[in-house]
């Protein structure tokens, strides 16, 4: 099963991923992710991208589509894979067209001010990328990865400029692409803005 998880920025995305992963036992892509990792290990890539991530535009499109392009072609994603953050612009789907067959976009839909009060909110641990919410999904101790036991960080994206500038990108140069799969038969609309055991169990129901 090959999904596209489509949607604004901390629309819940990865955390339904994650969930995803484990039931289906499919690899979980998220572009942001990827870039986040070169970023930490310094990678010729991560410095390109590094102050593009923190001020939220996009990375250009002929770097994201070939490091999608290369993360397809690995054995893990053969069986299928849920790619979350790609693609975000009408280029980047055009050039996923040639790559592989998507079986369904699911569309996660939710208010801005709920949008707000969730990016605001978010913590990761930097080494693990595991996500939390200071108010719906606090770890066990303040401040603190219930695994690592590191301190975890607010994302520099994640600061009212960063949130305030990705959200007029995605409405600008991602919404755009609701259309595209509609228009395609592709697009599936989730109700994003229920707890994330709520929206799983909707999401299991919609890919039976
Ligand atoms: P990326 O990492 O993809 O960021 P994003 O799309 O903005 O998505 P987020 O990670 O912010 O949100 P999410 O929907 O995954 O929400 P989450 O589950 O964390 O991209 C970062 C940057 O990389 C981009 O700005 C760009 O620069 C670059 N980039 C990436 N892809 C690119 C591309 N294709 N082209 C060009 N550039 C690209 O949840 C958010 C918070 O809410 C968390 O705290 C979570 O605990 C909480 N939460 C989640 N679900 C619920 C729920 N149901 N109820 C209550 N709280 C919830």
């Amino acid at each position: 099963m090959n999904l596209i998880f489509l949607g604004p920025p901390g629309a819940g995305k990865g955390t339904i991923a994650a969930m995803v992963k484990e039931a289906y036992q499919i690899p979980h892509i998220s572009t942001g992710d990827l870039f986040r990792a070169n970023i930490k290990n310094e990678t010729e890539l991560g410095k390109r991208v590094k102050a593009i991530l923190a001020s939220g535009d996009l990375v250009p499109d002929e770097v994201t589509i070939k490091m999608v392009d290369n993360r397809l072609g690995e054995d893990d994603a053969k069986n299928g894979y849920i790619l979350d953050g790609f693609p975000r612009t009408i280029a980047q789907a055009d050039a996923l067209k040639e790559m592989s067959k998507v079986d369904y976009v699911i569309n996660f839909v939710l208010e801005r001010e709920d949008i707000l009060k969730r990016l605001s909110g978010r913590r990761v641990c930097k080494s693990t990328g595991r996500t939390y919410h200071i108010l719906y999904n606090p770890p066990k101790v303040e401040g603190i990865d219930d695994e690592t036991g590191e301190p975890l960080i607010q994302r520099d994206d994640d600061k009212e400029e960063a949130i305030l500038n990705r959200l007029e990108v995605y409405d600008k140069s991602t919404a755009p692409l609701i259309d595209y799969y509609k228009e395609r038969g592709l697009l599936i609309d989730l109700d994003a803005s229920k707890s994330p055991e709520e929206v799983f169990a909707e999401l299991k129901n919609i890919l039976k």
